[in-house]
């Protein structure tokens, strides 16, 4: 091997390089997050199904061990996610009958898990994904059907920001989202985050999710998306980046137009791809503040068998033996 340069030491003058880490992946990919990382989120460890599986249970461990492992090597961690329509324990909506809780039972509930919880780790954890992909992806609705809208109702967006700045007042507050570049849906991110601003909520930042993929969605597409929220005084976290080989992310449900093998062709067009990426958002450093793929290596990803079942994919810049990739060189010599 030449010798491999640290991707968060290249990065260093532009934004933060982040990984997702889960339990495993904090011990099997320790190496390589400890050399080219400098910021972690948790994959799954602390959204609500895990780190407060009932009522009146914590499990604070798997959390713990990735603020203590972040704070060993002075890495930011991104908290994610507070209230979000995917893991959260069905119960957190319900009474004791099973029936649908009133507001009231839900918001406290919401108050007690988020101070708990940003009360935790109000010395370790930076920034906060607070509300994770709450408008809908397409049609002429704006915020999507969830248990969080359909207990609290319209403004359990701007109360949900409320209590968590409540609970961690130093915390910088994010509104994540996916195909957040599509002119629609980008459209709806804009337009609420606009409007919780104009409300004077405390909201700090948009997290783009950057599930992107080889061709699309292309770079003017992106600018135009990073332009319009940058316009909003926010910053702009990339907060879960990865280049699928096999096509859509939330579109072609689970199908792909190809499935090409793995081979010198398709490492290449990925290498292109993520260099374009990379000199896009270097150019736009201003606003952006830092980039986090959501995984470390390919051998551990979210993808496998996503959006093609029983198929790996590749989205990531070290291989499935934790070795750089085309993709990790072409966006480090530059
Ligand atoms: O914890 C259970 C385990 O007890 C059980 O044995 C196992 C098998 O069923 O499932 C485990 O839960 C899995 C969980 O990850 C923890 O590993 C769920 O099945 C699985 O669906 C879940 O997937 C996560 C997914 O969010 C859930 O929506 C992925 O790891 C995670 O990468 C992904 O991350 C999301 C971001 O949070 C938000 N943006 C989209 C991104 C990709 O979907």
């Amino acid at each position: 091997y030449r010798n491999i340069p640290s991707l968060s030491e290249r990065y260093r003058p532009y934004f933060r390089i982040g990984a997702a880490v889960n339990a495993k992946s904090l011990n099997t990919h320790r190496d390589l997050l400890v050399t080219h990382f400098n910021s972690v989120t948790a994959e799954n460890e602390m959204k609500w199904e895990e780190i407060h599986p009932e009522q009146d249970r914590y499990e604070f461990a798997k959390a713990d061990a990735l603020v203590n492992f972040a704070r060993e090597h002075g890495m930011f961690v991104r908290g994610h996610t507070l209230v979000w329509h995917n893991q959260t324990p069905a119960a957190v909506f319900l009474d004791d009958l099973g029936q649908t809780a009133t507001a009231a039972v839900v918001e406290r509930r919401l108050e007690e898990h988020v101070a708990t919880v940003l009360g935790r780790y109000h010395n370790d954890i930076g920034c906060w994904d607070v509300v994770n992909e709450a408008v809908v992806d397409a049609g002429t609705g704006f915020l999507r059907d969830s248990r969080w809208l359909q207990t609290l109702g319209d403004d359990y967006i701007a109360k949900a920001f409320r209590i968590a700045h409540q609970a961690a007042p130093d915390a910088l507050l994010f509104y994540n989202d996916y195909n957040e570049t599509k002119p629609d849906k980008s459209e709806r991110i804009y337009k609420l985050v606009a409007g919780l601003l104009d409300e004077g909520v405390p909201i700090h930042g948009i997290g783009m999710q950057g599930h992107w993929m080889l061709d699309d969605p292309a770079l003017d597409e992106i600018e135009r998306a990073i332009d319009r929220y940058a316009s909003l005084g926010v910053r702009l976290h990339i907060t879960e980046l990865d280049v699928s080989v096999y096509g859509n992310v939330h579109g072609t449900g689970g199908q792909s137009q190809e499935v090409l093998p793995y081979d010198d062709e398709l490492a290449k067009r990925l290498a292109k791809r993520y260099r374009s990426l990379f000199s896009l958002l270097r150019a736009r450093k201003d606003v952006i503040e830092s980039v986090t793929f959501w995984g470390v290596a390919d051998d551990d990803t979210w993808r496998d068998n996503f959006p093609v079942r029983g198929r790996k994919d590749w989205p990531l810049l070290f291989d499935v033996n934790h070795g750089p990739k085309q993709a990790f060189w072409s966006v480090v010599e530059f």
